[in-house]
């Protein structure tokens, strides 16, 4: 896809116009508002295609298009990540059960901008180790985001979460990064979730980019299974992730991805 807008920095990372955040605006507020519909859906006895089909209906009927549908040969609307499952779950017919949790992330491009977020769900009930898994990881994104202002470094980002993450004795996940966005979907730079305060390439007004922490009750590594897509703990151990998409500002920056009903808890529905 082409994307000619702006200027692009020495490391590579575009800068996007105040007429580009209102794309961003609009594209992020509809993933976000697709993630507050699919709470309600997330109860046992559903399926992940099921979750899935809503979505692929809702994307359609907003005369978007899904970012995800025909990506690298992927076929659905959302990754679902149940429990142990890291990020890019495939929809399928497991019946999802009391007490197990959901990462759904959605990809939507609207007016050829493009809105990537994700959050975490539980059906039924919420064990305290669930819980506490899921605050850490949302708490540990708002951490990340709190780095993002003109002068700053993307490592002081990812020391942010890491920091913040192994305080309270969990990992991040090492193996997947946020990344730029805007006309595209992955663009530079790799947004790493864990490394050194002060490294890494200058902040800059208008950069657009996501961040989207993995964090795991065990240790960090991850491995693929045989789709090629799904990825999960080595170790079994239960994953959480958050995603926002971001634009840098003046003073701070944008969260394009906000919920419009203020939700991201699981228990509040
Ligand atoms: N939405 C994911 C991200 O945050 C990418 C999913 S690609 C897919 O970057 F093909 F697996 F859907
Ligand atoms: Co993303
Ligand atoms: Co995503």
């Amino acid at each position: 896809m082409d994307d000619t807008r702006g200027r692009i920095t020495k490391d590579g990372i575009r800068i996007y116009e105040a007429e580009d955040f209102a794309g961003m605006r609009a594209a992020g507020r509809l993933a976000a508002e697709i993630l507050d519909e699919v709470a309600p859906l997330v109860v046992p006895g559903v399926t992940s295609e099921e979750i899935d089909r809503y979505i692929t209906d809702r994307v359609a009927a907003s005369g978007a298009v899904s970012a995800t549908i025909g990506y690298k040969g992927y076929k659905h609307a959302s990754c679902i990540s149940v429990n142990h499952v890291v990020c890019h779950g495939i929809p399928g017919p497991k019946i999802i059960a009391d007490g197990d949790i959901l990462n759904v992330d959605v990809t939507v491009i609207l007016d050829g901008w493009f809105g990537d977020t994700s959050r975490m769900y539980v059906a039924g009930s919420l064990s305290r180790k669930a819980e506490r898994l899921i605050q850490v990881t949302h708490d540990a994104l708002f951490k990340g985001i709190e780095a993002v202002k003109p002068g700053n470094t993307f490592g002081d980002i990812g020391h942010a979460i890491q920091s913040y993450v192994e305080a309270h004795r969990m990992s991040v996940v090492r193996d997947f990064c946020g990344h730029g966005l805007g006309r595209v979907f992955h663009a530079p730079p790799n947004v790493l979730h864990y490394g050194r305060a002060g490294t890494g390439a200058v902040l800059e007004e208008g950069m657009i980019f996501t961040i989207e922490p993995m964090v795991n009750l065990g240790r960090p590594e991850t491995k693929v299974l045989s789709d090629d897509w799904t990825a999960v703990t080595r170790d079994k151990s239960l994953s959480a992730q958050f995603e926002h998409s971001i634009g840098v500002t003046a003073t701070g920056c944008e969260i394009f991805t906000l919920s419009p009903a203020g939700k991201f808890h699981p228990t509040w529905g």
